[in-house]
């Protein structure tokens, strides 16, 4: 089954409002015309809504980096999502590594996030990965098994057409160390495979895995040519318009 590529540019807690709105107009202008990719970036909440804005028209797609299950009320510090829509994005970062790490969000806490943000018609990037220590202690598939069965719980084989899911070694993330080809290739194909044993064979075909971890203009060919991989959840390197625009143009 062939799946369409996205590529994902998380910008975690970085750019100002000014910074922000610059490189929302370089990746909407190299990501014009093409055709056969989803692009989609995940700015901060502040400035979500102008970023949407100077996107207005172009094919990149706005996401939030987390999301609550509510629709509104006394959830300080969270964001709902009809506030997210209504500022202009479609989808939400969920379960990523930082949020697991330095906020405790375990799994109950993210599996509603997710089920929350189907609720409401949003593309959940449900996000998993191990440690070192756990990939030291051969404990990979384990965990990420547990993160998806927990994580996934409840979900439909309907919402799950909606569903992305990215695959981020946490010993990857942010420290210039890629998972080689081989050792994502062989965690998404892991992946693939409990998703036909948890719903069917059909949403293992289509659901798309991306990759994050340190992607950059120079590793992103080689990563994107593994069968499983369909994508690329990007921090580092989307903060920079050239190589970001170099990734989305993988070839
Ligand atoms: P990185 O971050 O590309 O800087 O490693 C990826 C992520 O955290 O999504």
């Amino acid at each position: 089954m062939k799946r369409r590529p996205l590529l994902a540019g998380n910008w975690k807690m970085h750019t100002t409002v000014m910074d922000a709105c610059e490189l929302a107009a370089e990746i909407g202008k190299c990501s014009a015309g093409l055709e056969d990719r989803d692009v989609i970036i995940a700015p901060p909440y502040t400035v979500l809504s102008e970023v949407a804005h100077v996107l207005q028209g172009s094919n990149v797609l706005v996401a939030s980096q987390n999301i609550c299950w509510e629709d509104k009320g006394a959830f300080t510090g969270e964001i709902s999502p009809t506030m997210l829509k209504s500022a202009g994005g479609t989808a939400a970062l969920i379960g990523h590594s930082e949020r697991r790490q330095i906020f405790h969000e375990d799994h109950a806490l993210i599996n509603q996030r997710v089920v929350g943000a189907l609720r409401f018609g949003l593309i959940p990037i449900f996000c998993i990965g191990e440690t070192l220590e756990e990939r030291e202690s051969d404990k990979t598939f384990e965990i990420i098994e547990e993160q998806i069965r927990e994580g996934l719980a409840g979900v439909s084989i309907d919402d799950m057409k909606k569903m992305v899911v990215a695959y981020e070694p946490v010993w990857a993330i942010g420290t210039g160390k890629t998972a080689s080809k081989e050792q994502a290739q062989e965690v998404h194909a892991f992946i693939r495979a409990l998703l036909e044993k948890m719903f069917e064979k059909d949403i293992a075909d289509s659901t798309r895995i991306l990759y994050g971890g340190s992607v950059k203009p120079d590793n992103v060919d080689e990563l994107m040519a593994q069968p499983d991989i369909d994508g690329a959840l990007v921090g580092g390197a989307a903060l920079n318009a050239e190589s970001f625009c170099r990734i989305i143009n993988f070839t």
